[in-house]
């Protein structure tokens, strides 16, 4: 009878996925609430690989409920495609109100990255369109599929994207895929109140640092990404949520374009993407790397209200001679703590870094004093506790915090 959220506190790709699957052991109900299959969640079981875009994480253990949200906003052939592979008699839902992602919308997000002066470097799944056109109502949602006016939506929403479709290409789009959510379909608010009584966990997707307001803007997915996105995308009460925690990587990556304050163009960076297997889940493009950067994992911190962090992947960092954490930022001759909303200004600060002695130890139950004393900085810093440090991507690569304080 506990909620918690899962949180990402940088630009995405933190192993949520894997912290997900590792909490879903003792949860019954796992949520998406934004964003769509931009994502791309890993979790490794036996060796294998499994990714989630569309669906919630956790999902392989056969008992457990899965809920996307109305906040999310649906791509019915990555969801038919998730489905196959997770098996038709899941217990999967969706919420009657989530807007769905059709083909024009991804049409625009080919377009518009082409026509931008500099590119965002979007996932092209069509989550930029699809969102401008929920907040524009001019959006098809799950509930449309099963309205025997469906047509006359259409009507409406038609000439704003006539350029990209055709009316009965639309039509048939939704006629052909309406069955794969028959029998799913669920008021989000409602479902959750009535399965109040379960263990429930709520699984973000992006990072705090692609979240439209909060993140690096424009260089930002279309959603918001932080804790506040819960109420809004499953129409739940701030109370309903027991727990936020924030997924930290023990460096920094990004994939795309924008702003990364700690991003090593060398061979630290070279090395840190090949021992962390640093290539996008969804579309398979190298990540940018870098170190630890606390500025933004403060900035992440003040939205979200963590209780506790978790640190993945510190195993990458094993074998490090010396190990940099950004605590600062110089700009322009003065040092600031905090995260600057004008990229211009951003553009401006340089990193200013401790350093840490780095280990060569393999990372288990009592971890090395050189990554206690990186932990413990992280952190004093924050003044939040790390719970867990993940040191591999199986399942059982995780150690806990009674273990090595
Ligand atoms: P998400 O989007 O936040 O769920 O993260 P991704 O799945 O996109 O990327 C995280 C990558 O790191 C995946 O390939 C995971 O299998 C892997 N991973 C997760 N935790 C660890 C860890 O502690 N150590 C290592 N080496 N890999 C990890
Ligand atoms: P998970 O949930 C990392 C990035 C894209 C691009 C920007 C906008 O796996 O952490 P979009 O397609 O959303 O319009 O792209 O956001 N992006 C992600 N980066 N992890 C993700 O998801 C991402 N989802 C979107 O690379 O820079
Ligand atoms: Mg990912």
């Amino acid at each position: 009878m506990v909620s918690k959220a899962i949180i990402g506190c940088q630009w995405g790709d933190e192993g949520k996925g894997k912290i997900v699957d590792l909490l879903a052991k003792d949860s019954d109900l796992i949520v998406r609430f934004q964003g769509g299959a931009n994502a791309g969640h890993t979790v490794v079981v036996n060796g294998k690989e499994h990714i989630s875009h569309q669906v919630p994480s956790g999902l392989l253990y056969e008992d457990k409920i899965g809920l996307i949200g109305d906040g999310c906003v649906i791509d019915l052939d990555a969801l038919r495609k998730e489905l196959d592979q997770i098996g038709k008699g899941s217990k999967i839902f969706i919420g009657d109100r989530a807007n769905l992602v059709l083909p024009h919308h991804k049409r625009m997000d080919e377009l518009q990255e082409e026509t931008r002066k500099k590119g965002i470097g979007t996932t092209r799944r069509g989550i930029g369109p699809c969102y401008s056109h929920k907040a524009g109502r001019m959006g098809l949602r799950i509930c449309d599929l099963d309205d025997k006016n469906i047509g006359d939506r259409i009507d409406e929403i038609y000439p704003f994207v006539k350029d990209f479709t055709t009316r009965e290409s639309l039509l048939d789009y939704c006629m052909d895929r309406k069955n794969l959510v028959e029998g799913r379909t669920v008021s989000t608010p409602n479902f959750l109140m009535e399965n109040r009584g379960l263990d429930i966990l709520f699984e973000g997707a992006q990072g705090t640092m692609l979240d439209v307001n909060y993140g690096t803007y424009p260089f930002t997915t279309s959603s918001n990404t932080t804790v506040g996105a819960i109420c809004t995308g499953c129409g739940v009460p701030p109370s309903f949520i027991d727990e936020v925690i924030g997924i930290t990587k023990a460096y920094t990556t990004r994939v795309g374009e924008g702003p990364l304050p700690t991003e090593l163009r060398d061979e630290m960076g070279d090395h840190l993407r090949e021992k962390g297997g640093e290539y996008g889940a969804t579309t398979g493009r190298p990540r940018r790397c870098g170190w630890l950067d606390l500025v933004v994992v403060k900035h992440s911190l003040a939205i979200n209200g963590f209780s506790s962090l978790v640190l993945t992947k510190l195993d990458v960092l094993s074998g490090l001679k010396e190990i940099k954490v950004c605590t600062r930022y110089d700009c322009q001759g003065e040092e600031i703590e905090s995260f600057p909303a004008n990229l211009s200004l951003l553009d401006e600060c340089s990193p200013v870094y401790e350093r840490f002695r780095g280990w060569d130890q393999k990372l288990e139950y009592k971890l090395p004093k050189e990554a206690r004393d990186y932990i413990d900085y992280i952190e004093s810093c924050l003044g939040v506790d790390v719970s867990m440090v993940s040191v591999g991507k199986g399942r059982g690569e995780i150690i806990t915090n009674e273990s090595w304080s």
